[in-house]
């Protein structure tokens, strides 16, 4: 009977005076490990989120494109935790910085934006570069749209001239970069210049100028732009087929057609049977969970940066997808590549009648 307690009086004392201490000064350097590794995976988390949201106008490096200041900066890093918090939280009024929390109607919750604060203060600028070029999420060069004297001119000739002259300056200062000189859309931005869009009620539109599209890189204008400028733009989006039919010249620029090869459609293929076929079909003939990709119409309207932008962005409120994280810059090229080898023989599908 006293054996087992004497056991086990002996184990509890070894306990205490062997093991316990071992353990405590192994404490700290076992603490500073997890640390180590919450920071780690906080910032290779929060890389991701920049490469995603915040490097097409932070530049793929940290540094800065046209008005958007730079990140990778002393001062940027020397910054209160607070001050990035706050600016990170809410944004910055009357600036394209958003506020990017959910409280604030954007996307990332409070320990999401406090991992963001500490990407910043710690980020390899390097590293994140390279991590957003792997995405293919490196902004495309910044274009600027100049508008000719000779635009101005047709432009005048169409009623209501002088609200689409108006229009066409505030398209090339505050729209162009990302929709595009043509308003045929970038890789970061879908056409402008798209019967959809003009099938949307006017006061829609408007509404979505003003408010912006929360969550995606569409801000709100309203208070950067007058009312008049924001419906003389609508406007000219409206008006875009009357404009070129008119002769409104515009520039014929960076519609990103992505590069084909029988290798690259061929890896597309075999891509998509992996990730598209279970929703879009077999041939991308479309099934009830998602519509034809294998369509005249959608092919044919859609030019390759907008399906690149799809395919990377997904669309919100929808199954559909984002795969701008899950592949690369190429496969998503080779899908692109292999949808667009399709519109050749692709059948005619009408658009579905709008519903009231
Ligand atoms: C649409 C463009 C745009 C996007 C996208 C964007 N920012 Fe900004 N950001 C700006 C602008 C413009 C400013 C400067 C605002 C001002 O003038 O005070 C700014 C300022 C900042 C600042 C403060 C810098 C300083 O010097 O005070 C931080 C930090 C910042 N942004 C982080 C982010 C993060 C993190 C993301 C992504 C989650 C992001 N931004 C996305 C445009 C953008
Ligand atoms: C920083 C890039 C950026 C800038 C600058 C920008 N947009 Fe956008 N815009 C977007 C993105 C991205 C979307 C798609 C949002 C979504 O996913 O719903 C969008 C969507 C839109 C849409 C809806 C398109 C549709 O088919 O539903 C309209 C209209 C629009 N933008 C107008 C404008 C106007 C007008 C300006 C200039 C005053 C402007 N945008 C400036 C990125 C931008
Ligand atoms: C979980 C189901 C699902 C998967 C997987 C999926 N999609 Fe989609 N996709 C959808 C749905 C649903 C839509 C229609 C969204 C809408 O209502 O606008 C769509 C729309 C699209 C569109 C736009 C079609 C149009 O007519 O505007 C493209 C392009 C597309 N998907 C490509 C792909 C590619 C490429 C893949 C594989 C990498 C893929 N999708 C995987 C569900 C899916």
């Amino acid at each position: 009977m006293t054996t087992p307690m004497k056991w086990i009086g002996l184990l509890a004392t070894l306990v205490i005076v062997v093991i316990l201490p071992f353990y405590m000064l192994n404490e700290p350097t076992q603490q500073e490990d997890l640390l180590k590794d919450y920071y780690t995976a906080a910032i290779l988390t929060s890389t991701d989120i920049y490469a995603e949201n915040c490097a097409v106008c932070h530049g793929a490096a940290g540094e800065g494109i046209a008005d958007n200041p730079p990140l990778n900066s002393d001062a940027v890093r020397m910054m209160s935790e607070s001050d990035l918090t706050k600016v990170i939280t809410r944004g910055r009024d009357g600036t394209l910085m958003a506020g990017w929390a959910m409280e604030e109607g954007g996307i990332f919750t409070n320990p999401q934006v406090a991992d963001l604060v500490t990407f910043i203060q710690q980020a390899n600028w390097d590293y994140v570069a390279y991590r957003v070029d792997e995405l293919g999420l490196t902004p495309p060069e910044v274009t600027q749209m100049e508008v000719s004297e000779d635009m101005l001119i047709s432009l005048a000739a169409l009623p209501g001239g002088e609200t689409l002259s108006t229009g066409l300056v505030v398209y090339a200062e505050n729209c162009a970069a990302c929709h595009g000189s043509n308003g045929a859309g970038t890789v970061i931005a879908p056409a402008i210049d798209s019967a959809d869009l003009r099938a949307t009620p006017l006061e829609e539109t408007i509404q979505l100028v003003n408010t912006g599209v929360p969550g995606t890189l569409m801000a709100s204008w309203e208070n950067m732009l007058v009312p008049e400028e924001i419906s003389a733009v609508v406007d000219l989006i409206y008006r875009w087929p009357e404009m070129v039919q008119s002769g409104v010249e515009f520039p014929e620029v960076e519609v990103m057609t992505i590069a084909s090869s029988p290798e690259m459609i061929a890896a597309g293929q075999q891509l998509f049977n992996v990730a598209c076929k279970s929703c879009h079909g077999m041939d991308g003939y479309g099934t009830p969970m998602a519509p034809a990709l294998n369509n005249q119409l959608f092919l044919s309207e859609t030019p390759d940066a907008a399906i690149y932008q799809i395919i990377a962005g997904g669309i919100s409120d929808t199954l559909m997808p984002a795969w701008g994280s899950r592949l690369s810059d190429q496969e998503i090229q080779s899908l692109v590549a292999f949808l667009r080898s399709m519109e050749t023989t692709a059948p005619a599908i009408l658009p579905p009648i709008l519903s009231e």
